[in-house]
């Protein structure tokens, strides 16, 4: 129960307010260091896979090698959906946005497996396969059924991004191309309490099943403000046009005190560290494939933007220049932050067992500030009251 009493104190967002204990992963917002477990993400990036990583999360140590191979086979083996879920798909207007595709699809799992186990580390790990396994094949699916086509079969013979990549653009991706892929997830898959990351804890606490627990994350993550972003920096970098006009954008928008999409972050007070990598593997795919016309654009407003606003802490995040990557790698502009949520299930569902591990519901408290007690108004006297 309640022990001491509550400081009453309004904190809008939370804003430092540490509301869990975790493990999982640490940010030194004025450095720009991240970490999962303690492994600098450069290491990570350099070094692992996305599947090795989303081992470590979760359970909280790099497998060994027949830990990692047990993994990627399970994963591989549950990589199919029912056809009820295709079937589903089918009926979901080809206009909607894959990331409500996505939620709607996620929380759908739910019907098809008992919810009531989630103390029992078998469940969890079966849990975990099916997420991490079937995600990607949902975004690839809805993107073909959009398209008025039946989704193709993931391929046994293919790794985990590279089968992604296949089951979306139906051809085997250049092994550069699918390498990048799975270092983009790496980068993606965690980064503590952020919004959607919050959320899902949130619903953890109540011990709803794992995936309501995603669904709710997913929701959460389309917001603009959140995973939406990466999408939403394409569009201003193709608004710009060319890198001259950069400055002249940048001033407009701050006048009318428009957010820049890609920058700012309520942890970094320098530039996000996801964002520099990010930047060296959309050169890496420059240098093979051509470059984006839209790379000098991005560059010319990350400079003149530093600017204008690194004075205030606000430099590129990890969505300013994803979208380049991931365009580069024929990913649709509406499937950006589809792929990030591809990602971050893994450190959704790192929170989800940590959660688990040391449950309290989340209840916070409020101000209230609404009417104090009233004595009821029959209708016959009431006025139409203006509500905004
Ligand atoms: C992600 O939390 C995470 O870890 C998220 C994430 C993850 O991996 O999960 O890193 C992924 O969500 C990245 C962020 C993607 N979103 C965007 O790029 C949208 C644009 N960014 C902003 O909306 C904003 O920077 C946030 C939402 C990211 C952070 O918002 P905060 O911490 O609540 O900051 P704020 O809105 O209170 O702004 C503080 C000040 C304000 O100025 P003042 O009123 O004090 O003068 O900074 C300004 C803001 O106007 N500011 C910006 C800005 N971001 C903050 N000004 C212009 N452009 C921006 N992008």
């Amino acid at each position: 129960m309640q022990t001491k009493p509550i400081e009453m104190t309004l904190r809008p967002g939370l804003e430092g307010v540490p509301v869990t204990q975790s493990s999982i992963c640490d940010i030194d917002g004025a450095k720009g260091n991240l970490s999962y477990r303690g492994y600098p993400i450069g290491d990570l990036t350099a070094q692992s896979s996305f599947l090795e990583i989303t081992y470590l999360l979760i359970w909280g140590e790099l497998p060994s090698p027949q830990q990692l191979r047990d993994f990627e086979g399970e994963v591989q083996m549950h990589r199919r959906m029912s056809f009820r879920v295709r079937d589903m798909m089918k009926c979901f207007p080809a206009t909607g946005h894959p990331m409500d595709a996505l939620q709607a699809s996620a929380a759908s799992l739910g019907l098809f497996y008992s919810r009531r186990a989630i103390d029992k580390p078998e469940y969890i790990y079966d849990a975990v396969v099916r997420l991490i396994a079937k995600i990607p094949t949902m975004v690839a699916a809805f993107q073909l059924i959009r398209k008025g086509q039946d989704p193709i079969q993931p391929r046994d013979d293919l790794a985990y991004s590279a089968n992604f990549l296949y089951m979306l653009t139906e051809r085997e991706p250049d092994p550069l191309a699918a390498r990048i892929l799975d270092r983009c997830l790496i980068l993606h898959a965690e980064h503590s309490l952020n919004a959607s990351t919050f959320s899902a804890r949130v619903t953890a606490s109540t011990l709803t099943d794992p995936y309501a627990v995603i669904a709710s994350a997913v929701g959460t993550l389309a917001g603009p403000l959140h995973g939406g972003a990466n999408e939403d920096v394409l569009a201003m970098l193709e608004e710009i046009g060319v890198p001259e006009k950069a400055g002249q954008y940048l001033d407009e928008a701050i006048t009318n005190k428009r957010k820049i999409m890609g920058f700012g972050h309520r942890e970094y007070r320098v530039k996000d560290p996801r964002a520099s990598i990010l930047q060296s593997l959309a050169e890496e795919l420059f240098a093979r494939f051509g470059k984006d016309e839209m790379y000098d654009v991005a560059q010319a407003v990350e400079l003149e933007a530093s600017k204008r606003l690194g004075a205030k802490g606000i430099y590129p995040n990890v969505d300013f220049y994803s979208g380049l990557v991931y365009r580069k790698l024929g990913i649709p502009r509406d499937l950006f932050t589809p792929v990030f949520a591809i990602s971050r299930v893994a450190g959704w569902l790192a929170h989800w067992r940590e959660q688990l591990g040391a449950n309290r519901i989340f209840r916070p408290s409020q101000i209230y500030t609404g009417m104090k007690t009233r004595k009821w108004i029959p209708p016959e006297e009431r006025n139409s009251s203006s509500v905004d």
